[in-house]
């Protein structure tokens, strides 16, 4: 038998295998195909205080082992999300992270004071978001930002707090100690790499919002570097993802440094892609004769 809980600051989860953020709404289509308490963690999609319709179509194209997207943010705003969605989630049996998106620094106070006063589980602050103007990446791309704003949440709730952080930047463990020294529990990384397509009949960009965000596969290597570095430089647990499909890759992700995974655009492959994933990951484990999922991080063993 394989210990599969891990252990983020006070909370524990069941398994190291969370949906990742706007790649599986709010769980409630998923169920469908998934026994949702088996799984790790769901992090909701991205919220803003008020509704958002997010940007205009097309809003995701297909690329080369992976997909753009620049959804935008559509979400039903805070209130909604705390009085139909919440509920629902707490429901499910596994950990509820609410993934929040400011476009300001007030904006996500006042979120983070309201979520407080909820059962949800931890609040994921999403510092990294490509495909909005004001706000998210904005925030992401500086150190100073960084602190500035997870200061600011920290004082406001005392729910366990996770920054993800955008791989827009060229030194990203310097983001991840900023987010730690504001008193981040956890950093979550990568969320997408700013990329683009373009159609060569019209020269236009397939996407109306001309950019998006590259995920998958393809920036899978990217990820891993980022983790590895990252881990290396923070003593709080780093939360993977960036093209995990298989629990192969999510073990990966936790001999680079991580302790927990996240999955997203493999959701949108196969709906079933965390359950099938956590599965794997216990095959691999009981076939290595590893009695525990935490003994996976960090045992990189570089040249
Ligand atoms: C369609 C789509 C929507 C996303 N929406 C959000 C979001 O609302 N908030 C967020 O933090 N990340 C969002 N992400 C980023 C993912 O959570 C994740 O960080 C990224 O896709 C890398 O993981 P993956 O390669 O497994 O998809 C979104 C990704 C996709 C593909």
């Amino acid at each position: 038998m394989v210990n599969t809980h891990v252990q983020i600051g006070e909370l524990t989860l069941k398994n190291p295998v969370i949906a990742a953020s706007g790649t599986f709404g709010f769980g409630r289509e998923m169920q469908q195909w998934n026994n949702l308490s088996q799984i790790g963690g769901i992090s909701s999609k991205g919220l803003t205080l008020n509704p958002r319709l997010g940007n205009d179509p097309t809003r995701v194209a297909e690329t080369a082992s992976g997909m753009l997207n620049s959804v935008g943010l559509q979400n039903p705003g805070l209130q909604a999300f705390i009085e139909h969605e919440l509920p629902f989630m707490l429901g499910l049996g596994t950990t509820v992270i609410a993934n929040i998106a400011g476009h300001s620094l007030e904006e996500n106070v006042q979120m983070a004071m309201q979520l407080d006063q909820t059962a949800v589980h931890a609040i994921e602050l999403n510092l990294s978001c490509p495909n909005v103007n004001k706000g998210c990446m904005a925030f992401g791309s500086s150190a100073h930002l960084i602190q500035e704003v997870v200061r600011a949440v920290r004082q406001s709730t005392t729910k366990p707090l996770w920054v993800k952080l955008t791989p827009n930047v060229t030194a990203i463990s310097e983001m991840a100690l900023a987010a730690e020294s504001a008193g981040a529990d956890a950093v979550c990384l990568i969320n997408t790499l700013l990329g683009m397509a373009i159609d060569r009949r019209s020269r236009r960009p397939v996407l109306r919002n001309n950019t998006g965000g590259l995920s998958g596969p393809a920036v899978k290597p990217v990820a891993l570097r980022m983790v590895w570095d990252v881990a290396k430089s923070v003593s709080i647990p780093v939360i993977g993802m960036g093209g995990i499909m298989t629990g192969e890759d999510a073990l990966e992700f936790m001999i680079a440094g991580a302790t927990a995974v996240q999955v997203g655009t493999a959701n949108l492959v196969k709906p079933t892609a965390c359950q099938d994933i956590i599965n794997e990951m216990i095959m691999i484990a009981t076939a290595e004769k590893i009695t525990s999922f935490s003994q996976y991080t960090g045992t990189l063993k570089t040249w």
